[in-house]
């Protein structure tokens, strides 16, 4: 009968060390440095160079460390799962990981500590650092009451010091002194691979005299500079490692024998309960498997390795521009498709389930103005988004330039802009998600081979939403463009976009940009010309000079003034101080193709001198650096 029992609960045991893993890649800590970057351009490309090359490390022997360019802006890095993690559940682990790091920009350094991995990157070389300021334990809410449990504790955490001091930087033990089942508890250590052991002694020595600091509460993390130490009364490591005996780790069992039945109930308590996790554990890992299976199969996802071939491995001769969100980069697949693939550095609150799902919403927007996002690289070490790609870049590089401008000459602009208010009313009005663009400006109309207007960028900017980087990018780059109640109280409806429609009508019609004036000392923005042009009814100054060259002597050219005349009007209409007296995007169109009148325009966005936001960006200091942002750091493509 006793063995009977005992059986029963080794088989139970057994079947629950035959273990689901769990890359654990919930946040402990996120560590951010102090300084900030000097040139962003030039650290974040180090930045993502450097964690590449650890990626290849990552899933060949569970940690990395590299390093990118030279001098001041040399970006060091290093990473490491924890011993108990598989190849396959450490690299989930780390890529988790590196797209948490970037939320310390504009910081030029920072580590995470996440539940299965460590990250860390520096301006320095800091492999050698085992000890900091900062070193300390992060303790648990629940209390474990009981003298047996505290000293499973100590005997613990003794124990996996000097295991993990020892060649492999890694121990784990479970430990159960005492009677009662319930003070099982279970300890694990890890070293960074780049200390010595001798510093590596010291780091645990400190990380597990800190965690004794956390009794009685029934769990603690050290998080220290060069080392991690976790304890818990509940079972937090993967029993099993795919990686063999390689990554070795050593299981230490001290069970004192309690004689009588007890132990065998106790025994299968435990079992049952480990079991139960397992199952949770596993399902877990099955729809994570079943996503990983999804996004194999479907069209939207691309292998990392095809985007790496298309672009030359993101060669620099082939880098289109830089967004807000990322870099962006011409490709051409295997079967001569032309694509625009975009690297997400700072795309880091969203988990691999929800940025796939919002990019499968975002793909199925198709309009022949929006420019068409084809899918992405959900899985990969690294983000990234694949768009159609747009031969003639964006309207920007025209009609800001006074060569270029002269391609494009008034027919062409005005197909332009009725194919830019296409693309907004089927955003705002033709998609079961409505969609705000948020960011309507010259640098976001990219132009496809026959000159036709698609819109880009749309429909993400939810998801980037909460990501600070972008926040203070987005507002850098369309401070001209946005509607006084947005910039004001963040009021965000489909009238800001028609804000942004108008500004850059106005653009369009006068080649100049709206924050820059006719000369360097001009602050006078283009809105506030344009609205005091047109009360005055000389509207032709406004006009650039390349539309009137093309005009010269032919014989509508009454008729092409009059509809320049109109198009300024709706542009004014659009840019009315009170939201509500904009029209709607589809109102404005039909106002564009000459099916209804445009109204008097009679509501300036310039009622309150005290925000008067629209004459800034060419003066003073601070106005710009913005400006800078926006142009070249963050110029979007
Ligand atoms: C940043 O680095 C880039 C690339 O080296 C360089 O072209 C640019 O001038 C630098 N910007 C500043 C502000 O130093
Ligand atoms: C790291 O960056 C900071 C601030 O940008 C700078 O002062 C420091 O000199 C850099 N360190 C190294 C080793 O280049
Ligand atoms: C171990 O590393 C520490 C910190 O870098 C250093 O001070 C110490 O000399 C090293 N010890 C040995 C034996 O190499
Ligand atoms: C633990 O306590 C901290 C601080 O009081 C709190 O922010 C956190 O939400 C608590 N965690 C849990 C799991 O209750
Ligand atoms: C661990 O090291 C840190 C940093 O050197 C120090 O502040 C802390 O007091 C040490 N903790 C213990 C328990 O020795
Ligand atoms: C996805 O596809 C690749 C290559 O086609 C294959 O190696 C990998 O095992 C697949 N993954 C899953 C989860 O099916
Ligand atoms: C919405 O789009 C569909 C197809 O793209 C089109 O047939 C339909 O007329 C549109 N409806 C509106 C209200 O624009
Ligand atoms: C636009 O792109 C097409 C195809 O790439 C090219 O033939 C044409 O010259 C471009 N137009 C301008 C104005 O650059």
């Amino acid at each position: 009968m006793m063995i009977n029992l005992m059986t029963i609960a080794t088989v139970i045991l057994l079947f629950a060390n035959t273990s689901f893993a769990d890359p654990r890649a919930q946040v402990i800590k996120l560590i951010c440095g102090k300084q900030t970057e000097q040139n962003a351009t030039i650290n974040v490309a180090n930045f993502i160079s450097t964690m590449e090359k650890i990626t290849l490390q990552m899933q060949n022997s569970g940690h990395g460390a590299a390093e990118t360019g030279s001098g001041r802006h040399k970006s060091y890095g290093f990473a490491q799962c924890y011993g108990d993690l598989s190849p396959t559940d450490c690299t989930l682990c780390y890529v988790e990981a590196r797209n948490i790091l970037p939320q310390c920009y504009p910081s030029n350094g920072g580590r995470a500590y996440l539940e299965g991995c460590f990250i860390r990157a520096e301006n320095y070389s800091f492999y050698d650092e085992f000890s900091g300021p900062g070193d300390g334990p992060v303790c648990g809410n629940r209390t474990r009451a009981g003298p047996g449990f505290d000293e499973s504790v100590r005997k613990g955490l003794s124990q996996v010091v000097s295991v993990a001091s020892g060649n492999e930087r890694y121990g784990r033990a479970e430990v159960a002194v005492g009677r009662a089942v319930n003070e099982s508890v279970y300890v694990m250590a890890d070293c960074w691979r780049t200390i010595n052991a001798t510093a590596c002694r010291a780091c645990l020595e400190n990380a597990s005299a800190s965690l004794l600091g956390c009794l009685p509460r029934a769990d603690g993390r050290a998080l220290n500079t060069g080392c991690f130490v976790q304890y818990s009364d509940t079972d937090f490591m993967n029993s099993v490692s795919n990686s063999g005996s390689s990554r070795g780790r050593v299981i230490v069992n001290v069970i004192v024998a309690v004689s009588g039945v007890a132990l065998f109930i106790g025994g299968v308590i435990i079992g049952v309960y480990v079991w139960k996790r397992r199952i949770i554990a596993r399902k877990r890992r099955d729809d994570a498997e079943k996503l990983v299976k999804n996004l194999n199969h479907s069209s939207l996802n691309f292998k990392y390795s095809t985007l790496e071939r298309a672009t030359v491995c993101f060669d620099e001769t082939n880098k289109l521009g830089q967004g807000g969100f990322g870099t962006v980069y011409k490709g051409v697949l295997a079967d001569g498709r032309e694509i625009a693939a975009k690297r997400l550095f700072f795309n880091n609150k969203h988990r691999v389930t929800d940025f796939y799902n919002e990019v499968n919403m975002v793909s199925s927007v198709e309009h022949k103005n929006l420019v068409r996002l084809l899918g992405c690289s959900c899985s990969g070490p690294e983000r990234l988004l694949v768009y159609e790609f747009c031969s003639n870049k964006s309207l920007d590089a025209f009609i800001f330039d006074l060569d270029k401008g002269k391609e494009l000459d008034w027919d062409k602009r005005l197909k332009i802009i009725v194919g830019t208010a296409e693309g907004l009313v089927y955003l705002h009005e033709n998609t079961s998600t409505r969609i705000i663009h948020r960011d309507i400006k010259a640098s976001n109309i990219l132009l496809d081979s026959r000159m036709r207007a698609k819109i880009a960028d749309f429909g993400l900017a939810r998801s980037f939403e909460k990501d600070q980087s972008h926040i203070s990018t987005a507002i850098a780059g369309t401070l001209g463009y946005m509607a006084p109640e947005y910039l004001a109280y963040g009021q965000l409806t489909e009238k800001a976009d028609v804000y942004s429609f108008g500004v850059l009508v106005l653009e369009i019609v006068s080649g100049r940009r709206n924050n820059e004036g006719e000369s360097p000392d001009d602050t006078e923005s283009l809105l506030s010309r344009a609205w005091k042009q047109f009360k005055q009814g000389t509207v032709e100054p406004l006009v650039d000079h390349n539309l009137m060259l093309g005009l010269g002597g032919r014989k509508e050219e009454a008729d092409v003034m009059t509809e320049m005349v109109r198009v300024v009007q709706i542009g004014l209409v659009c840019t009315q101080e009170i939201p509500s007296s904009r029209p709607s995007m589809s109102k404005a169109l039909l106002m564009l193709e000459a099916k209804e009148e445009p109204p008097l325009p009679s509501n300036p966005p310039f009622m309150d001198k005290e925000t008067m936001e629209f004459h800034y960006s060419s003066q003073g200091s601070n106005d710009a650096s913005v400006a800078t942002i926006s142009h070249t750091v963050f110029l979007p493509r």
